[in-house]
């Protein structure tokens, strides 16, 4: 049974997803251990407790200095025996020692079909009012493995969404939301947690 630690910063509907899917059997051989939060204000908090699972905020902020946070969300990651970590929506640049320890263990959803619309500065409604103000007519979501770049590990699924007229950054961040990624992270968990996903050369392969 894979292990996993969920982080989190804001409504936490990735989050859901992965519970609901857990629960209906669309994930097999994975549970949720510990939800972190970046925020003590975050929604996500409340809905991991509604579930039952364990909470703690770690705040970049509030620690002394990056290793004070570095030492205290490895800790908190290996207290809770995690096996795999999720960025449902976390919106704190990892440690480069947590990526190095946790590597091909990470992964993270972006709302975007890299390597559109993705790096630095691209993150949550941002990423939709580019992409509307680029004219693109087909975005999207992405899973893929966290390394040490912004949204530039290995991609594992993709799902492409299409923008519709009329469309404000809410509506189309709402439309990726229900039609691509509430799908494809759950999806990703349960292929890693079944062990269908290896890591080549930079590349993932599905078996
Ligand atoms: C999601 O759209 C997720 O893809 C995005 O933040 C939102 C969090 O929503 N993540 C990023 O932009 C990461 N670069 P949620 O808290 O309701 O899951």
């Amino acid at each position: 049974m894979l292990n996993i630690t969920v982080l989190v910063s804001g409504g936490g509907t990735n989050l859901q997803a992965i519970i609901d899917a857990i629960k209906s059997g669309t994930i097999s051989n994975a549970k949720i251990s510990l939800v972190i939060s970046s925020r003590k204000d975050a929604y996500a908090l409340k809905r991991a407790e509604d579930a039952g699972i364990g909470t703690m905020v770690i705040s970049r902020k509030e620690c002394a200095d990056s290793s004070d946070y570095e030492n205290k969300m490895l800790e908190a990651l290996k207290a809770a025996g995690t096996e795999l970590i999720v960025l449902a929506g976390f919106m704190t640049v990892l440690p480069e020692s947590m990526i190095n320890e946790y590597e091909n263990r990470i992964i993270n959803i972006h709302p975007s079909l890299i390597p559109s619309f993705c790096g630095k500065g691209y993150y949550g409604l941002k990423v939709h009012e580019e992409a509307l103000k680029r004219g693109v007519k087909l975005t999207g979501a992405t899973v893929h493995f966290v390394d040490k770049g912004c949204d530039t590990g290995p991609i594992i699924i993709q799902k492409a969404v299409e923008v519709e007229d009329g469309d404000t950054p809410e509506i189309l961040q709402k439309r990726v939301m229900e039609q691509a990624e509430w799908k494809i992270l759950p999806k990703a968990i349960d292929l890693i947690a079944n062990g269908k996903v290896t890591v080549r050369d930079e590349k993932v392969f599905i078996m």
